[in-house]
């Protein structure tokens, strides 16, 4: 089984962005947690980081041809971007969204996920933890 796990703009800052709302943890310190955890399951990660709403769109529409699901924390696009949207619900892979913060207790414009609900779910407000949550959920989806 391989999941391509795709990590929005600003994301790399983790660690030193706003730590009180998204933690210590560098993105690499998430992303090789996440890895060991998958390699105990016997499943393959692809990781990437993007800033970019053009390579989101394409890391997506490219995982159709060798992942079998997708972990997204689309970041701001969330709130934003029809076309990572579309992205999603063309190329057919079951995708969690995930979000490091509990968007519904912030800013009413994160309230809204353009995204989501092309999501097969959303998990948020877990920290770090959100990915491995949804890195069984998807396995289990997957499998089941
Ligand atoms: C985020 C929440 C978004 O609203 C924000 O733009 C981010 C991070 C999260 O993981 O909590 O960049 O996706």
């Amino acid at each position: 089984m391989k999941i391509l796990v795709l990590n929005g703009p600003n994301l790399g800052l983790l660690g030193t962005r706003e730590p009180e709302i998204y933690g210590k943890e560098t993105l690499d310190d998430i992303m090789d947690a996440l890895r060991q955890d998958a390699d105990a399951l016997g499943v393959e990660l692809m990781t990437v980081q993007t800033d970019i709403e053009g390579e989101m769109v394409s890391a997506i529409t490219k995982a159709k041809w060798y992942a079998d699901g997708i972990i997204l924390n689309p970041a701001a696009f969330t709130h934003t971007s029809v076309a990572v949207h579309d992205a999603i619900k063309g190329c057919m892979l079951p995708t969690v969204e995930v979000h490091l913060s509990n968007v519904y207790a912030r800013e009413g414009y994160r309230h809204e996920s353009i995204t989501a609900g092309v999501c097969i779910g959303q998990i948020c407000g877990f920290g770090s933890l959100g990915y491995r949550l949804a890195l069984e959920a998807l396995i289990t989806k997957i499998g089941g």
